[in-house]
Formats: structure tokens, sequence, C-alpha cells
């Protein structure tokens, strides 16, 4: 009788331990997004960005065209190049998202002629992935994510139940299955370069 009482109270500890372990795995998994390395580093993207004029005021525009897909705008515009930062040259793709997709009365509302007429008026969000340096995040080809309002400030979302700026490793652990991942949804990119469209090769 003694010894089954200790053996259960053994089994108790080992199941706790392994409770506890599997809790612990799951929170380090987490990776932190949105740090103020993560926002320091995107204020520094967002200068290059415009002294390259990628973005700003004298901004090099490229012609919208129609994208409509899910979770991104429904007229679009594509930059993509290299780009020095802090003396290190990565590639860079940014996707200036027009309209709101699914917002009442914008879809069908926005086209191509209408954003070529005032792309200030219908840009929503601008999204960018840039390469960085190796080491990283090796296991997602180094991207670093982020999502930008039009005057460069960072769109912020509510992450593992805090307010969160949108930059950095954009998101990793825990909540894969939230769709708004730019990491999951774009690691099912063909190719295995996180890049959805075939004419950008970084
Ligand atoms: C639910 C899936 C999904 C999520 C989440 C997602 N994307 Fe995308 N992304 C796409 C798809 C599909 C395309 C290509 C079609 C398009 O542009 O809408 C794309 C295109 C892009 C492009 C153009 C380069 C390319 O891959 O062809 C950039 C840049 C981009 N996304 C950035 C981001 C950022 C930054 C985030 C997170 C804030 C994000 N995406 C989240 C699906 C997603």
């Amino acid at each position: 009788m003694k010894i089954e009482n200790s053996n259960w109270s053994h089994r108790i500890v080992v199941l706790l331990l392994v409770g506890f372990s599997t809790v612990v795995s799951a929170e380090s998994m987490f990776v932190p997004v949105g740090t103020a390395e993560d926002i320091q580093y995107s204020q520094q993207l967002w200068d290059a960005m415009v002294q390259e004029r990628i973005e700003g005021e004298d901004r090099r525009v490229n012609p919208p065209f129609f994208g409509g897909a899910k979770p991104h705008g429904e007229i679009l515009e594509l930059s993509y190049q290299n780009l020095v930062v802090g003396g290190h040259t990565g590639f860079i793709v940014v996707k200036r998202n027009y309209g709101t997709v699914g917002a009442p009365g914008v879809r069908g509302h926005v086209t191509v002629e209408s954003v070529s007429v005032d792309r200030n008026k219908y840009l929503n969000s601008i999204t960018v992935m840039y390469q960085r340096e190796d080491g990283y995040d090796e296991a997602n080809q180094n991207w670093f994510w982020a999502k930008y309002q039009p005057g460069g400030e960072l769109f912020t979302k509510a992450i593992e139940g805090k307010k969160t700026q949108l930059a950095g490793r954009l998101l990793k652990g825990k909540q894969q299955q939230d769709n708004s991942g730019c990491i999951y949804c774009h690691s099912s990119a063909g190719g295995g370069d996180y890049v959805f469209y075939p004419q950008i090769i970084p």
C-alpha cells in the first residue's frame, strides 16, 4: 500500500513536470515581435525606402493592377529591388495595398483607374518584406516583415493579448494557425523563397 502510494505521487510529479515543460516550450516557441529593436529597424528601413524613392513624396510609381487576394488590398502596386540598410544590402519587396478588401462600398468601387488618378486617397497599407543579414531568421530566409500605414507609422494588432506594432518576425510560434501571420502564409509560396509573385526573384 505504501509502495503504491509513493508510485502514485511519483506519477503525479512526472505528469506535472511533463505538463509544465509543455507549457514552457510553447511559451518559448513564441518569438516576440514589435520589440523596440523591431520598431527602430522598421524606421531605419522606412528612411532607406524614402531615400531610394520607393516611398515618400518623390517616390517612383509603378502601374497599379487588380490583385484582390485576401488579406491584402484590392488594387496593388509592387516595387522590388536591392536596398542598403545600415550597411547591409538586402532584397526588398514593397506592396502598396489600395482599398480595403471586404469593406462595404469599397469592393468594386476602387479600380485601377481611380487609384491611378489619386493614389493617396485609396492607399490603405504598405506591406514590406526585407531580407536581412544572415542569422536574423535562418529558418525563414531572414525576412523582416512590416505593415506600414501610408505615412510610415506601423499598424498595430493585439498579439498574445498585447497591442503590438507590426514589425519583425511576424509571427512565429503559438499563433501559427492565425492567418494574419506573414511568415505562416508566405511559407506556402512556390519556390520556398516566401515570395508569391513568380516575376520577383530575391
Ligand atoms: C493569408 C495569407 C497571407 C498573409 C497572412 C500575408 N500575406 Fe502577403 N501575400 C499573400 C499573397 C497570396 C500574395 C500575392 C497576392 C497578393 O499580392 O495579394 C502576397 C504578397 C505579398 C507581397 C508581395 C511579394 C510576394 O510575396 O509576392 C508582400 C511584400 C507581402 N505579401 C507582405 C506581407 C506582410 C508584410 C504580411 C504580414 C503583415 C503578409 N504579407 C501577410 C498572402 C498573405
